[in-house]
């Protein structure tokens, strides 16, 4: 059996990260939740009052920073300049901000590079937006996971429930819905399935049925 490199894409609270530590842990490869390293630069931009809308001063700012994402026994930390900010970077003021952060070409081309370099060590499950399309385009599997928007606000409420961060489904939907769109619509590598990508509609679906799906079409490629 070879290693390979598996894509998941999809819009926010699909439930890819869940479905892909599960892949990653079953498989015995690297995962990589690259939404938690443009989160990441959304908490050090708003703690530094780095301007959002400047493509110069985002990219500079990663230029500035170290992210990294490291396995742990709670699942995988992710550290900002060595600072542990698993926590905070699930924050709403986070999720608020970070489709403008991450819209920058610019800093995108420098997350890419990091990105690359971590899935450089074999197998991988690496989860986002523009994995399939921009990061790994020679990817194995390619997955576009998504939910009815619906399901996807209800499925945020209780992650943030079992966080302790208080908030309201009809809240949620707005803000899932909000973020869908800036994602989809932007001009640097946005939100859309690839064309060799398996569409995966989660909404009825249990995290172990999502799973097993994507475990199954892997073992086919391996
Ligand atoms: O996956 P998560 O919801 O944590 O991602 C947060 C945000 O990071 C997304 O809404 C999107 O703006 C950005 N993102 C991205 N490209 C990726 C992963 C995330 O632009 N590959």
């Amino acid at each position: 059996m070879k290693n390979i490199q598996i894509a998941i894409d999809g819009p926010a609270g699909a439930g890819k990260s869940t479905v892909a530590k599960i892949a990653a842990e079953k498989l015995q490869y690297t995962y990589i939740d690259t939404g938690a390293m443009y989160r990441a630069l959304t908490l050090k931009a708003l703690r530094t009052s780095t301007d959002l809308d400047s493509e110069q001063a985002i990219a500079d700012l990663l230029k500035d920073s170290t992210i990294e994402l490291v396995p742990a026994e709670n699942g995988q930390r992710v550290l900002l300049d060595g600072e542990d900010v698993s926590e905070e970077i699930r924050f709403p003021n986070i999720s608020a901000n970070v489709s403008k952060v991450a819209a920058h070409a610019a800093m995108r081309a420098i997350m890419v590079d990091l990105q690359h370099d971590m899935a450089a060590r074999g197998g991988v499950v690496m989860d986002g937006r523009d994995i399939g399309t921009a990061v790994l385009p020679q990817a194995e599997l390619k997955v576009f996971m998504s939910a009815t928007v619906e399901e996807r606000a209800r499925r945020r409420f209780e992650d943030n429930n079992k966080r302790g961060i208080e908030s309201s489904i009809e809240q949620l939907q707005q803000e899932i819905a909000l973020r869908d769109k800036m994602d989809s619509e932007r001009e640097a590598s946005p939100l859309v399935q690839a064309e060799d990508a398996i569409f995966l509609d989660t909404t009825t679906l249990s995290i172990d049925e999502a799973a097993d799906a994507i475990l199954k079409l892997a073992s086919e490629r391996m």
